[in-house]
């Protein structure tokens, strides 16, 4: 499948442009909550915003998790914005990070150069789920509720901020232009599939 040396620079592109692909991700995620007026800030600058391919798929999610990320951590107490976003985000994550695993990673894994690229990223995603899992478990009302949601923001941010600016870079090399193509078909599918059956699992995972 994957052919060294295929630079992604010698294949046309024909996506978005960067600033209409990151538009289109956050409208979706304001859809959730039109009324909070969360400031998403600027986005970390990536080679991949706008592609047609996985990489360019992946990154219009990303923008989409950092925006809802950014309304869950406006929102106050126990009110309906908060409990509607927060299960947004999760479902959005935990079918992202399926879908990724299946229709990226798996074949990254399988090369040499690349096998440690998705281990850190695979690793990092049941990390991520056991602190959603934790949060989901805890009273929303509570104060403290909100700091450990800024701890998982952190960690998300971290996550897809190495992915977008060594993990893709690093996969981007070993894939040729039909396979980023190919994949990012897969991903469209299996994501769907992946968030009609994810749910909110609810367990306290982490110290207090
Ligand atoms: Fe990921
Ligand atoms: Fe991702």
């Amino acid at each position: 499948m994957a052919t060294a040396n295929v630079s992604a620079k010698a294949a046309p592109k024909t996506g978005k442009a960067p600033a209409k692909a990151k538009a289109d991700a956050i409208a979706e995620a304001k859809s959730f909550a039109p009324d909070l007026a969360a400031r998403i800030g600027s986005t970390p600058k990536t080679k991949f915003r706008g592609d047609p391919d996985i990489f360019g798929r992946l990154v219009e999610d990303h923008d989409r998790h950092r925006a809802l990320l950014a309304m869950v951590e406006d929102t106050k107490g126990k009110t309906l914005d908060r409990e509607r976003l927060f299960t947004a985000l999760v479902k959005e994550l935990k079918a992202h990070a399926a879908a990724e695993e299946q229709a990226l990673w798996s074949t990254v894994l399988r090369e040499t150069a690349t096998t440690e690229d998705a281990r850190h990223a695979v690793a990092e995603h049941k990390e991520l789920d056991d602190m959603m899992a934790d949060l989901a478990a805890r009273d929303m009302a509570s104060p403290g509720w909100l700091r450990r949601f800024s701890g998982l923001k952190e960690a998300y941010l971290h996550h897809i901020g190495e992915e977008e600016q060594e993990q893709f870079v690093a996969a981007e090399k070993i894939l040729t232009e039909a396979d980023r193509k190919y994949m990012r078909k897969v991903f469209e599918r299996r994501k769907k599939e992946e968030k009609a059956a994810a749910k909110v699992e609810k367990k306290i995972k982490l110290k207090a």
